[in-house]
């Protein structure tokens, strides 16, 4: 599996032409669909574990996998608690929290669903991680990426400091057009070198020598 992962293909040469377009939709028409049962289960659970560890700032980990960098945060910092939310039980079922720390969690959940009941909560993350999400390469599947969803709106009103990781620059360029565009500040697009993994995906994407891009920001 390491070491030979394809650089992401794409028919796009640059950002999206219709990214603008598609935000400004997605802005002027509130995403209704009720959340379903078991994401409001899983959040209340999540949101029950963070309450009893006496309310700390809150990271969130977004598409956490198999949850190494929910307990790399965690470690990171101390004096937060992290949620790690995704949607595959497989990769939540490898993850193995250790004895030692006791401020972060894992649940299994939609983030589509997840981000809202956050914000229908009034729930304020001090940091939002979104760490190799799906690329969505082709051009068609521009409402998959998370800028290009109508979810994304929410995570920008969540507030706090964002950051999101890729190795297809595009999607970094994209990620930050639409962070601008929502009023986000102090964002910055770099080139992530010199790095210590906190991800299998930034591990299998480094040891297959690909760029990884990050994108950075303080949401409003
Ligand atoms: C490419 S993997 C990256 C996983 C991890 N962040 C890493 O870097 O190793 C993307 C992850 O996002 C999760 N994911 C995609 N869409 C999701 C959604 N709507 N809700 C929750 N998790 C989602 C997938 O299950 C998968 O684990």
């Amino acid at each position: 599996m390491f070491g030979n992962s394809s650089p992401v293909q794409s028919n796009q040469a640059g950002p999206h032409h219709h990214l603008v377009r598609q935000l400004e939709r997605h802005r002027h028409s509130p995403f209704l669909k009720p959340a379903l049962d078991h994401n409001r289960i899983a959040f209340e659970a999540s949101v029950a574990a963070w309450k009893a560890q006496g309310n700390l700032p809150l990271i969130i980990d977004a598409g956490c996998g198999v949850g190494s960098s929910t307990l790399h945060l965690s470690k990171t910092f101390p004096d937060h608690f992290v949620i790690g939310i995704d949607q595959s039980a497989d990769r939540l079922s490898r993850h193995r929290p250790p004895d030692d720390h006791g401020n972060h969690v894992c649940v299994r959940a939609d983030l589509v669903d997840y981000w809202r009941l956050m914000q229908a909560a009034g729930i304020r993350p001090a940091r939002q991680y979104v760490l190799y999400p799906n690329p969505w390469p082709k051009a068609a599947h521009l409402g998959r990426r998370w800028h290009g969803h109508p979810v994304f709106p929410t995570i920008v009103e969540l507030g706090g400091y964002f950051e999101c990781r890729s190795n297809w620059h595009i999607y970094i360029q994209e990620c930050a057009q639409t962070l601008h565009r929502l009023g986000a500040g102090s964002i910055e697009v770099e080139r992530l070198e010199a790095l210590v993994p906190i991800t299998p995906f930034e591990r299998k994407y480094l040891a297959s020598g690909h760029s990884l891009w990050r994108c950075t920001a303080q949401l409003p």
